[in-house]
């Protein structure tokens, strides 16, 4: 038996730029899926989560599928039985979809000995994404699998964020796949104006490396709170989303924003390590579910191979 982990993720800047080949900054937090897969000559393939206990099935399992199918390419994968088990909110921009991915390439790779390398590792995760959502950027998958603050498309890493950092769920749900498809028409539409705004957003992430890299976290915090203000420009933003961001500035945080792909799933907000209950706190008074979470270093473990 084989268990994988791998962690979820958030946005300090540059989400829906990065699509775009503009600059981002994302970091690996320590909210982790695991992949637990056995050897099973009672089934050809068992697939059990939360959402249900299913064979290879796209529609309930579309990333776990698709990796199967994928690996089947160059690994005789048959008679497994996978288990996931996950901290990270499920669709809702905290990279759940990357981390189940990555975490099974992992667990299978070393289960049927296909020697693939972590870069390998990622770049499957990143195809396996477009293959399931459509479109994707390589930035969830890398991150997950390499753990720490990178800087994409460079895959730079950066100093580790030490600060605190609090996830705000609005628990609406929201399609990256639709998102990314109403930016590219609003891009169409607007060129001369949406095109700009991308790249101040690209802009952040140049500024953001030094800051992140000084461990200045009130000046990131600031230009999160102009990142987030983008974001909403170019139609990714929700009341929902901007009351948990709100009530995170108001109530101490250093800088707050939408992560990932917006129109609901979750907002991040840094503060001092001291503030942290306080903006969890402010989040849920505001109608969120707060995860106080950490920076990790940490991308795919091997947590246990017996
Ligand atoms: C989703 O987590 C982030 C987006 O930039 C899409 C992507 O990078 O694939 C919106």
């Amino acid at each position: 038996m084989i268990t994988c982990s791998a962690p979820g993720k958030i946005y300090l800047f540059g989400e829906h730029a990065v699509v775009y080949g503009e600059n981002a900054i994302c970091c690996a937090v320590d909210l982790r899926t695991r992949v637990q897969v056995e050897l099973d000559e009672s089934v050809s393939i068992s697939i059990e989560s939360v959402l249900g206990k299913t064979g290879i099935d796209l529609d309930i399992h579309p990333y776990v599928s698709a990796v199967i199918k994928r690996m089947r390419e160059f690994a005789s994968i048959e008679g497994v039985s996978i288990k996931i088990d996950s901290d990270i909110p499920v669709g809702s921009g905290v990279g759940s979809s990357a981390a189940v991915t990555v975490a099974t390439i992992a667990a299978l790779n070393r289960m049927f000995d296909c020697n693939l390398t972590l870069e390998e590792i990622a770049k499957l995760g990143h195809e396996v994404e477009i293959q399931v959502q459509g479109a994707a950027s390589p930035t969830d998958t890398y991150v997950s699998t390499m753990g720490g603050v990178v800087m994409i498309p460079q895959r730079k890493k950066l100093k580790n964020i030490d600060c605190g950092i609090v996830i705000g769920n609005t628990n609406v749900f929201s399609s990256t796949k639709e998102l990314v498809a109403n930016v590219a028409k609003l891009r169409e539409s607007y060129p001369q104006i949406i095109g700009p705004v991308l790249s101040a957003i690209g802009s952040m992430s140049e500024i953001g490396e030094e800051l992140v890299n000084n461990s200045d976290y009130a000046a990131v915090g600031n230009l999160m709170n102009i990142n987030h203000g983008l974001l909403d420009s170019i139609g990714v933003g929700s009341i929902e989303l901007s009351s948990l961001v709100y009530a995170a500035r108001n109530s101490g945080a250093f800088g707050a924003k939408i992560t990932g792909a917006g129109g609901g799933g979750c907002m991040v907000a840094l503060m001092d390590k001291a503030k942290t209950e306080a903006v969890a706190g402010a989040i849920d008074a505001a109608g969120g579910s707060s995860i106080i979470t950490n920076a990790t270093e940490h991308g795919i473990i091997m947590e246990s191979n017996s």
